[in-house]
């Protein structure tokens, strides 16, 4: 691999990246600003070259999806179609790095395997690592340079040579003993906030019972200094990987015989909330004598998050079936989403009108271009899952919270 190396070094490197996503694009892109020759590869037409240049790079980074089947166990057959195609043209000082989020044992159990069945040997002959990305969506100051990176290699050499590549690009690269412990750093803190957030959410079902403001009680814990560190409850849990890949790590424990509890009650809590949601707009109408059944609903935000487009896996898409299922007339705004795969639920403007023929407006995302105080000085009633209105002064009885 010390030609490898020095082709790292004076820039005369070829690297690919496959899969150019939310997390191959952006390194794709930062590699060539680092003054390499790239290459991208996508099964989409749209986005690329073909798969051949692989016999040319030296360097490929796989960043293709990992989804959940349909009974939530791990799909990793995009991960699995790439490595063959990997196979067919691995060559000696090539060095291949799997960055999408698995189940620790995927990168030395379903890659190395194949790859080794070329005869070439790994940390000698060719390097093989895992490096999981930890892109945030919508964070402006944390991007892929300034965002620490974990990589662990099958081998020394291996952990070497890639830290050696991703050194180029990004300030601080964070080696661990192996790829197995570099797979479960991610999944650890990606559970890490499912389970946070799973059990904030059942705080605010706890306060609810008690008459309290969840919202008063976290704001005045996290005053705390030290050994406290706030999470906040909303609609459940959306994105990409948080609600996902937690399964990851729960189904190759239940290969060990070891349920994952944390995860399995976070995951029951999360995927509750929705419900919750609309229990609580029953509640609130039921407060005037009206029924969910035939009432006019008006949802706002349905990314996932605020100030994104992004609407995997987000739970407002939950709450508008819901609402649908219940009888409800529904209807949504988003500044940056204007449709939804749900039948007979659309999008509409955002007016005084609309706020004003709702019966209930449910506050899904707190994006902050929305203006607050107009938004409860014309609706009837507010249901705000994320304390949106915090900063709201007038109208404050015709909001209820989470
Ligand atoms: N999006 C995030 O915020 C994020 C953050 C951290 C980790 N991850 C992980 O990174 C991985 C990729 O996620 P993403 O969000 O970039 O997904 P994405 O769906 O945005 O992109 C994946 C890309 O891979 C392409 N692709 C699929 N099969 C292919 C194949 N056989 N050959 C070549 N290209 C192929 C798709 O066309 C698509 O362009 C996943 O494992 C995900 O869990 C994502």
């Amino acid at each position: 691999m010390q030609t490898f190396m020095q082709k790292i070094t004076d820039r005369s490197a070829h690297v690919s990246v496959i899969g150019l996503g939310y997390v191959g694009l952006p390194l794709a892109i930062g590699f060539a600003q680092a003054g390499y020759q790239v290459t991208g590869i996508d099964t989409d037409p749209q986005k690329v070259a073909g798969i051949s240049v692989l016999a040319e790079v030296d360097s490929v980074s796989i960043c293709v999806p990992t989804p959940l089947g349909k009974t939530k166990d791990p799909d990793i057959s995009y991960i699995v179609s790439v490595t063959e195609a990997i196979r067919e043209r691995l060559h000696p000082g090539q060095l291949i790095v799997l960055e999408s989020t698995t189940y620790p044992g995927t990168t030395d159990e379903v890659l190395l395997p194949r790859l080794a069945s070329t005869g070439l040997q790994v940390g000698h002959d060719f390097c093989l690592a895992f490096s999981p990305e930890r892109i945030d969506p919508g964070n402006t100051v944390f991007r892929l340079a300034n965002t620490p990176k974990i990589l662990g290699g099958v081998t020394p050499q291996c952990t070497q040579a890639a830290m050696y590549l991703y050194q180029q690009i990004i300030a601080t690269v964070v080696p661990v003993s192996s790829s197995r412990a570099a797979e479960m750093v991610k999944l650890l803190e990606n559970t890490f906030r499912a389970v946070n957030i799973g059990l904030v959410n059942e705080v605010a079902l706890m306060c609810a019972r008690l008459g309290l403001d969840v919202w008063e009680v976290i704001d005045a814990a996290a005053t705390k200094p030290f050994g406290f560190m706030p999470f906040y409850p909303g609609p459940g849990l959306g994105g990409h990987c948080i609600p996902l890949d937690p399964h990851y790590l729960a189904w190759k424990l239940k290969t060990l015989d070891y349920r994952a509890r944390f995860i399995e009650l976070a995951d029951d809590i999360n995927t509750n909330m929705p419900h919750w949601v609309v229990t609580r707009v029953a509640d609130v109408l039921n407060d005037v004598q009206k029924s969910i059944k035939g009432s006019k609903i008006l949802v706002l935000g349905v990314a996932y998050k605020a100030d994104t487009n992004d609407l995997r896996e987000s739970p407002a898409l939950d709450v508008l079936r819901l609402l649908q299922a219940k009888g409800s007339e529904v209807f949504f705004h988003d500044p940056f989403i204007t449709e939804v795969d749900i039948s007979g639920v659309y999008s509409t403007e955002l007016s005084d009108r609309m706020l004003n023929w709702a019966d209930c407006v449910v506050i899904t995302t707190n994006h902050s271009t929305y203006n607050y105080d107009s938004i409860v000085a014309q609706a009837r009633l507010i249901v705000d899952t994320r304390n949106a209105t915090r900063h709201v002064k007038e109208g404050r009885e015709k909001i209820y919270k989470l």
